[in-house]
């Protein structure tokens, strides 16, 4: 089957993330606002942190922004700012990476699995009812993938029950539900700048943003030493500040990030059409009203390891975000969990793969993976 008529030859690689041909784009602008923070010789809590922290509430269409060291450190932050102690519950998909989860373990709560919607790969709303009991404190939505969870009912089932709502937007950045951007729904919003992610810092870097002034300055608080002022400490908390380095480098990405959402957008649209021809591949399902931001491009396919084996046989890079959920993890053992608790996050697990995607991806490059999954199917 051919696809696309300029296909390159056959093993020239098409790697899953390409950053240096990012950097190869926009490397002198890096390289002048990280000469700016050396002149400045200010590292720590200064002015690009605060620009940032702007910026990027801002375009989450909140009031604050808090940076921190990490998206993990954005999830634990605001679980305690949000009330989440020892030996409170909080509810969270099975199906995550596993920070969503071990932020919970790391204030001493307990995470309450729910299973996920088999097209959308997050949370179903209808398991919430089933998981909460009494001790529940919290619930801890993902958008994974980039594309937003089922927030409505979401939002009316915290409602009901008073409990704060915590988004981890780590991979949806810039995504939006029904016209209304990942990261404005919760309590407060956690996201990662981990380098791969859409808006990926050159290190460890993090933010939680809220439109509440009373969480935002609690954050505040915590990532400092819990220093309310100088020297001056009211509760425990540690070092999870975001460098001025890190925050002039993200403020660059920033700019082109529409564009670059734009461009990822359109290689799924080009991923999508192609693989419509193709019987037994799924591809991810960006529903109405939503805006899809493809942070990753998977597929389902029953035959997804000999699939990636053989895709990496002729240099295409693909991974499995996540071959085991949360439920099933050793760490997790302890709670008892067993196979078929949670079908749709298990066989998720399973089935999932996610294909080469980032801004600078070509046509052909696509058509290429395209093609060999229609060869290994042999379409
Ligand atoms: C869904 C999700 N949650 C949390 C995190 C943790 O972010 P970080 O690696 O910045 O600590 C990540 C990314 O790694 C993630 O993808």
């Amino acid at each position: 089957m051919t696809l696309h008529p300029q296909i390159p030859s056959t093993f020239d690689p098409v790697p899953e993330l390409d950053l240096a041909a990012q950097y190869a784009s926009i490397g002198s602008e890096i390289r002048t606002a990280v000469e700016r923070v050396m002149a400045s010789q200010q590292f720590v809590l200064g002015r690009e942190g605060a620009a940032l922290e702007e910026e990027i509430a801002k375009l989450c269409g909140v009031g604050h922004g808090v940076g921190v060291a990490s998206g993990t450190d954005a999830l634990i932050l605001a679980s305690r700012a949000c009330g989440v102690q020892t030996g409170d519950e909080v509810l969270l998909p099975s199906f995550t990476f596993v920070a969503t989860g071990s932020a919970v373990s790391a204030l001493g709560a307990k995470p309450v699995f729910a299973d996920i919607r088999p097209d959308t790969y997050n949370i179903d709303p209808s398991e919430l009812g089933r998981r909460v009991t009494p001790r529940t404190r919290a619930i801890v939505v993902v958008h994974l993938y980039g594309l937003s969870a089922d927030m409505d009912p979401i939002l009316a089932f915290a409602k009901a029950r008073k409990l704060p709502v915590i988004e981890d937007n780590a991979q949806a950045i810039g995504a939006s539900y029904k016209g209304r951007h990942t990261g404005s729904f919760g309590d407060a919003a956690c996201l990662s700048f981990y380098p791969t992610k859409n808006l990926g810092a050159y290190g460890d870097a993090g933010m939680v943003v809220t439109n509440s002034a009373g969480l935002a300055g609690r954050i505040r608080t915590l990532r400092n030493h819990g220093q309310a002022e100088k020297y001056l400490s009211s509760e425990p908390g540690w070092n999870s500040r975001l460098d001025e380095m890190q925050a002039a480098i993200l403020r660059v990405k920033l700019r082109h990030l529409s564009n670059w959402r734009r461009a990822r957008q359109s290689h799924a649209a080009e991923y999508n059409r192609l693989l419509s021809q193709i019987p037994g591949v799924m591809p991810p399902l960006a529903p109405e009203a939503y805006e899809h931001v493809y942070h990753q491009y998977t597929i389902r396919i029953e035959q997804r390891d000999a699939l990636r084996k053989f895709l990496s046989k002729r240099k295409i890079g693909s991974t499995v975000y996540y071959p085991y959920p949360l439920h099933l993890q050793p760490l997790y053992s302890a709670l008892g969990h067993k196979p078929g608790d949670f079908p749709h996050a298990e066989r998720a697990a399973q089935e999932v793969l996610s294909l080469p995607m980032y801004p600078e991806l070509r046509k052909e490059q696509i058509a290429r993976v395209v093609e060999t999954i229609a060869e290994f199917l042999k379409c």
